[in-house]
């Protein structure tokens, strides 16, 4: 990073140089790496609003645009022209594949889709009302029990069998948690299906007939799949990077992404927004949750609106909402109430001054959430779906780190507002 250009801070006595960098893409950085050791002072930015954590040259995001690149390549060409195992070759190795490299990774995959049959056992130790997010995170961790042959982060090409396994194993550990969860026998993976439709199969397929995928709802699938794959440093990729500053395993890492991500503001919000959907019940009662939303006083927050980044419409939601009206159409599901209540929300919602001038649109989980509703998969398995999808974008985020020489362990300080040192009191005298 050259440094050509600085900002001079004046602190008491003292003036500090603080070198500023240019980006390919977005607002310059101000680099306070000193500012520290030669001022005294620390930085105050709690939720990392104004705060660069890193350098990266894999996603970008530009919110008041509604721009999302991946490698410089626009999300909406993506969704529309490729698919999610070439996005993920993009997103791991920098570059669009060559038709060769291409099959070569998609073989790779598929034929890494099966788990250690000794897994099974990890799920039979949960109840069967665990939610599916609970036994990802427990199935992930466990994966480094397992797979200690892809461990070692300091070695490139365990490195690379840890990212495989992961894209790999992740849609049949997402599937055996819905399929665990309602009492039915998991299905195995098959090496003739592509990805989204291995997905669909081992979810809804059941032993006692044949399952046809529908390719109009594994388009859809696929296309959920690469919306969701990467988003710079939100707060689920953050806690990847965050662990595996500490040299953590890739698992152990990834089970913590997991976990960052089941929250109801982050990846758990298309649950959230189903649910909202469900809860408001009616078209009719539609602005008395609108007035909600808009009530400080009252904590509700309309789930599946609102971003930390976009203040403009979130493209991914641009090309979910296409998707979503293909299937419910597809479907004829038109009259499912929920659905009906997305769809006057949605209007209400974007017909309102107060949501356009906070520019609160709604983001790629209002829409994912409605589609999967659609598909017949239950709110519970919304956002596993969803960290399913992320999990290439936490393994290339998390590579990327690794392959900087200069990364080194997080470790922020803080503002402290507590007692300053006071002595130990005997019980006695309390
Ligand atoms: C994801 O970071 C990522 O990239 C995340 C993600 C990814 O791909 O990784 O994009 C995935 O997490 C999408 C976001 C999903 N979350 C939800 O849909 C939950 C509902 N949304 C909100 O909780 C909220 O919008 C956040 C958490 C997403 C953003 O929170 P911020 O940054 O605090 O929102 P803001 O600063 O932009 O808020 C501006 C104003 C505030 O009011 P004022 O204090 O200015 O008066 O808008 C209000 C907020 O109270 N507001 C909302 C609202 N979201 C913000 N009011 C009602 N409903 C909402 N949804």
């Amino acid at each position: 990073m050259a440094d050509s250009k600085s900002a001079t801070l004046r602190l008491e006595d003292k003036e500090i140089e603080l070198p500023i960098y240019s980006p390919t893409a977005g607002p310059d950085v101000l680099d306070i790496r000193k500012l520290y050791a030669q001022g005294g002072v620390f930085t105050y930015d709690p939720g990392f609003t104004s705060t660069a954590s890193c350098d990266s040259t894999i996603t970008f995001i530009d919110g008041d645009k509604g721009e999302l690149l991946h490698r410089g390549y626009p999300i909406d060409q993506l969704a529309e022209k490729s698919h999610y195992l070439e996005v993920c070759y993009l997103l791991l190795y920098g570059e669009l594949p060559t038709g060769e490299q291409l099959e070569e990774f998609e073989n790779l995959v598929t034929n890494h889709t099966m788990l250690h049959d000794q897994m099974t056992y990890f799920f039979r130790g949960f109840r069967r009302d665990a939610h599916p997010m609970a036994i990802l995170v427990g199935v992930v961790g466990a994966m480094s029990a397992f797979y200690h042959d892809s461990t070692d982060i300091s070695d490139p090409h365990q490195r690379e069998v840890a990212s495989i396994r992961l894209i790999a194993k992740m849609p049949t550990i997402a599937a055996w948690a819905y399929k665990y969860h309602i009492g039915q026998p998991f299905v195995y993976p098959r090496n003739d299906l592509d990805y989204a439709s291995n997905f669909l199969r081992m979810c809804f397929a059941v032993p006692a007939e044949e399952y046809e995928v529908n390719p109009i709802l594994a388009r859809a699938m696929d296309r959920i799949f690469t919306l969701h794959a990467d988003h710079e440093q939100n707060a689920s990729t953050s806690t990847v990077r965050l662990a595996s500053s500490s040299g953590a395993n890739p698992f152990a890492c990834i089970a913590a992404g997991i976990a960052c991500l089941w929250g109801p503001a982050h990846g758990g919000a298309n649950q959230a927004c189903l649910e909202m959907l469900e809860e408001i019940g009616s078209v009719d009662r539609i602005p008395e949750y609108i007035a909600r939303a808009k009530d400080k006083s009252d904590p509700f927050r309309l789930m599946g609106f609102g971003h930390r980044v976009y203040k403009n419409f979130d493209p991914r939601a641009t090309v979910m909402k296409q998707s979503a009206d293909e299937v419910l159409e597809l479907l004829g599901v038109e009259n499912n109430p929920k659905l009906q209540v997305a769809k006057a929300l949605e209007k209400q919602a974007l017909d309102d001054p107060y949501f356009a001038e906070k520019k609160l649109f709604p983001n790629v989980d209002f829409y994912s959430g409605i589609i999967l509703e659609a598909m017949g998969f239950p709110t519970s398995m919304f956002t596993p779906i969803f960290a399913l999808s992320r999990t290439v974008g936490w393994i290339s985020q998390w590579k990327e780190q690794l392959e900087d020489p200069h990364h080194k362990i997080g470790r922020p300080r803080q503002l402290y507002q507590g007692d300053t040192t006071r002595d130990y009191i005997d019980v006695e005298k309390r």
